[in-house]
C-alpha cells in the first residue's frame, strides 16, 4: 500500500486524474472502476475539463461502477447512473454502452442475484479493471461493503448501515424514499482489480483512514483490505491523513 498525502482536496483530484490519464493513454481498451460520492466529483470535473481540451479521449475505454441502489430506476434523480450522467459520462466521449452501473431496480431477490453475477461476468469479459477508484465511508466501507462484508466477497446485495444511510441522507428529498439496499461490487471483486487508487479528504473520513492504514485487517473496518492489495495507493488531503501516527 501506497500513501500519499498532498495539501488540499484540489490536489488529491488533479493526482487522480493523472492516474486516470495514464491508464486511458498507455491501453487499448482501457477498464476503470469508478465511484460516485462526493469524494470523485472534482476528478471528474477535471477529467471532463481534460476531455475536453483533446488531452485525453475516453472512445476506447470501459467503465464499471462500484454500485448502485436497489429498488429505484436508472433514471431516478439519485441513481448512481443519473450521478454518473451527470458528473462525467454526459460530458465526455465515451460510448454509453461501454459504461456499466449494477442493474438494480428490481426489488426480485432472483433477478438482483442474476444481475450480480451478470456484472461479475461482465467484469471479467472486460478483461478485469485496470484501475479501481474508491472513496471511503466513514464507516471504512469501500463500494457499499459495510463493516462485517467478507474479504472475500463478490458482487452481491448489502443491506446498508445506519451511518451510511444517515450520511446519504443529504441527497434524498425530506419524506422521499431512500433506498436502504445496494448492489455492490464485492471486496474480493475490488481486490482483483489491477490497481486501486482510493481518494479521501476531509476531516471526516480521518479516524477511517486511521483505521485502513494502521488498524488490523478487519471486517469492521473493509477498507483494511487495501492492505493486501499489491499496487493500492491511498490519496490523502493533510485533513484526511490527520490523526495517522
Ligand atoms: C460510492 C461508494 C462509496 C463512497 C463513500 C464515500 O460509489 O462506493 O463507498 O465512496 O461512501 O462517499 P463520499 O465521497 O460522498 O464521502
Amino acid at each position: 500500500m501506497q500513501v500519499i498525502i498532498l495539501p488540499s482536496a484540489h490536489d488529491v483530484s488533479l493526482y487522480a486524474a493523472d492516474r486516470v490519464a495514464d491508464v486511458i493513454n498507455s491501453k487499448t481498451n482501457p477498464v476503470l472502476g469508478l465511484a460516485t460520492g462526493s469524494t470523485p466529483i472534482a476528478l471528474y470535473k477535471e477529467l471532463v475539463a481534460r476531455c475536453q481540451s483533446e488531452q485525453v479521449s475516453f472512445c476506447q475505454t470501459i467503465s464499471f461502477n462500484l454500485d448502485e441502489y436497489i429498488g429505484i430506476a436508472d433514471s431516478h434523480a439519485q441513481s448512481y447512473r443519473t450521478f454518473m450522467n451527470q458528473h462525467l459520462f454526459d460530458h465526455i466521449d465515451i460510448v454509453r454502452s461501454n459504461t456499466h452501473v449494477p442493474l438494480a431496480e428490481s426489488q426480485d431477490i432472483d433477478v438482483l442475484k442474476d444481475s450480480a453475477q451478470d456484472y461479475e461476468n461482465s467484469i471479467q469479459q472486460a478483461g478485469g479493471i485496470d484501475l479501481q477508484i474508491l472513496g471511503i465511508g466513514v464507516n471504512g466501507h469501500i463500494g457499499f461493503n459495510e463493516p462485517t462484508s467478507s474479504f472475500a466477497s463478490r458482487t452481491r446485495i448489502k443491506t446498508l448501515s445506519e451511518s451510511t444511510v444517515v450520511a446519504n441522507q443529504r441527497f434524498f428529498k425530506e419524506n422521499e424514499y431512500q433506498p436502504h439496499l445496494a448492489l455492490t461490487m464485492g471486496i474480493g471483486t475490488i481486490l482483483e482489480s489491477r490497481a486501486v487508487l482510493l481518494m479521501a479528504t476531509g476531516k471526516a473520513k480521518a479516524e477511517a483512514v486511521k483505521a485502513m492504514i494502521e488498524g488490523p485487517l478487519s471486517a469492521m473496518c473493509p477498507a483494511s483490505a487495501l492492505q493486501l492489495h499489491k499496487t493500492a495507493t491511498l490519496v490523502l488531503d493533510e485533513e484526511a491523513a490527520s490523526v495517522l501516527v
